[in-house]
């Protein structure tokens, strides 16, 4: 179904599901035409996830702890695009969009795209990256818990 990546390419943060990592908008196609998700094998660009990392195990773990790592007391906050530039690494990694911040830190290692370009990402509002790519995926759902204010 898609290649699982080497050693050296699941770390390169260049190259995804074994193939170049070629962003739609640089491979001089459309933005939004599901099948531009292929390289020019054929082949999607999904990492293999480690086991445990599936969609129902994310699901199931929305109820173990609390995701969104803030001050309950500051839920939902009012957060400045300063604020959220700060918080852009692996261990502390929030992304907006349409002006709604999540914390995303603990999806990460459940993203079918893999977590690299989620980081590279992050601390900004992500929502045309997040359409150009799969416009399909509802991150409201997915990310409920992990919600945890407006932008201002
Ligand atoms: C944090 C919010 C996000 C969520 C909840 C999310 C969710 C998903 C899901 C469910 C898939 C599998 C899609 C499918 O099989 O149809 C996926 C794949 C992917 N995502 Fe995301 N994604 C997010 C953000 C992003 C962003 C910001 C980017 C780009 C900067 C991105 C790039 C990708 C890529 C390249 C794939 C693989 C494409 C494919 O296999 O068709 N994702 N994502």
């Amino acid at each position: 179904m898609f290649a699982v990546p080497s050693k050296s390419s699941r770390h390169s943060g260049q190259r995804h599901g074994g193939v170049s990592f070629v962003p739609p908008s640089e491979s001089g196609s459309k933005l939004t035409n599901p099948s531009q998700t292929t390289t020019s094998l054929g082949r999607r660009r999904k990492v293999a996830l480690a086991p445990g990392h599936s969609a129902v195990d994310w699901e199931k773990s929305k109820g173990q702890e609390d995701l969104r790592r803030i001050n309950p007391s500051d839920f939902p906050m009012r957060i400045t695009k300063a604020q959220l530039k700060q918080h852009h690494t692996k261990n502390d990694c929030w992304m907006a969009f349409n002006h709604k911040v999540y914390n995303i830190t603990n999806y990460l290692d459940y993203h079918p795209g893999g977590r690299e370009i989620l980081i590279e990402n992050s601390g900004t509002d992500a929502i045309q990256l997040f359409q150009r790519y799969h416009p399909w995926v509802n991150y409201e759902r997915i990310l409920d818990a992990c919600f945890i204010g407006f932008l201002v």
